[in-house]
This record gives structure tokens, C-alpha cells and sequence, in this order.
């Protein structure tokens, strides 16, 4: 299937709409290039200093945690349905004793910007390099969310990914539909 670069608000919604169902797969690399993969139900996309940006939240227990921290560079991954197992796999296991792609036949090819691969059965990637990256403060958090997301005190750290190229496969609108009858997820 032939990617094709596209603008990065081109497939927000849909993108969003795949962070709150499945999840979206996170793949980072380290020094060397070794690739890893991770499927993430947090972030957002927007414009911050003058700059499309793909924000992330990763706790410091995840093996992606310290890949991010050798290797600034990162891709986002949208999957299509087909792939909501994987999804589920990459968000259960470690790549610390995991080699998710292979369990999951995800196929890793080289991005185009930067140093880690995206993942080619996905649907829209987004190649980012962190520019900025900072703790979620928990003296500046709501009380609610701290009490119902951090009792172990497990505070993301938040990445802020310069998005450098973001392409899709030409037929993205019609993978990321949500199916329909029987097999249609609830809401
Ligand atoms: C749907 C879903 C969404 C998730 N979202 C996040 C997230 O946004 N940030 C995070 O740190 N972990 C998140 N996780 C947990 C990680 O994906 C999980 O701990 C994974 O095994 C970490 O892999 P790693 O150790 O190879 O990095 C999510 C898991 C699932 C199933």
C-alpha cells in the first residue's frame, strides 16, 4: 500500500478516535537502533511554539521510557481494527523480555526523518523528535486525577514530539471507519 504524505490535522479525529478505542502503538529505538513498541491511550496533537507537535505520556516503569531517553526520535502508529490484538499485546507486555513485533507480525520499516521505524500495517504515522520533555507535577495536579491515576505515585513523563513527517496509506478514511454491524463496538 503506497503512503502518501499528508498534513498532520488531515486524520485528528480519526487518530483520537483510535487513541480512546485500541490505542495508538508508540515505537521507539535506541542508540543503536533496536526498535520497541508500545501502545499508548494518552496524548494529543497540536501546534506549540510555532511547531505541529504529538504529545506523550510515558511512565518511568516502561521499557520505551528509557529508549526515549537515549533516543530523542519517535514514531506514532495508527492501527486499524484488524490489529486491535496487538494493540492489546503491546500494551501488556515488555519489550524488556518481549519482541512484540515478531509475536504480533508487526512489520518494522525505516521512517523517513528520523531514527525509529514505523510499523508498516498501521494505517497513519506520525515521525516525531522530542523537543521538550517534563514531569507531570503532582503539587500542580488535580486532586481527583491523582487520587484516580497515580496511587503509586508513577508520574508520566510527558514528551513533546516535533512532528518532522506525517503520511498515511491512500486508502486511510475507509481503514480507520469503525466497523459496522454484528462486530461494531459498543459504545
Ligand atoms: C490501551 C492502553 C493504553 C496505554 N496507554 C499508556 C500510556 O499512554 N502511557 C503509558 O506509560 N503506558 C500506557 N499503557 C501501558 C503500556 O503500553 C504497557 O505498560 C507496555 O507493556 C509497556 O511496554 P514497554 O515496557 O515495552 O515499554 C497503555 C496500555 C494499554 C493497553
Amino acid at each position: 500500500m503506497a503512503k502518501v504524505t499528508v498534513h498532520y490535522t488531515d486524520y485528528f479525529r480519526q487518530t483520537i478516535q483510535r487513541l480512546r478505542e485500541d490505542g495508538l502503538l508508540l515505537v521507539t529505538a535506541d542508540r543503536e537502533g533496536k526498535p520497541n513498541v508500545m501502545t499508548i491511550g494518552w496524548g494529543t496533537i497540536g501546534s506549540v511554539w510555532g511547531r505541529p507537535m504529538f504529545i506523550v505520556l510515558v511512565r518511568p516503569s516502561r521499557f520505551s521510557f528509557s529508549r526515549l531517553e537515549e533516543n530523542p526520535d519517535f514514531t506514532v502508529n495508527v492501527p486499524p481494527y484488524e490489529l486491535a490484538a496487538a494493540a492489546a499485546h503491546c500494551g501488556k507486555v515488555s519489550g524488556r523480555d518481549h519482541d512484540k513485533f515478531r509475536e504480533m507480525g508487526l512489520t518494522v520499516v525505516p521512517a523517513r526523518q528520523v531514527r525509529a521505524p514505523i510499523i508498516e500495517q498501521c494505517v497513519v504515522h506520525y515521525e516525531c523528535r522530542t523537543v521538550h520533555r517534563n514531569d507531570v507535577a503532582p503539587s500542580a495536579l488535580a486532586q481527583a486525577i491523582a487520587d484516580e491515576f497515580y496511587p503509586r505515585d508513577d508520574y508520566h513523563r510527558v514528551y513533546f514530539g516535533e512532528i518532522l513527517a506525517c503520511y498515511a496509506d491512500e486508502n486511510a478514511a475507509e481503514r480507520l471507519r469503525a466497523p459496522s454491524g454484528p462486530f461494531a463496538m459498543m459504545p
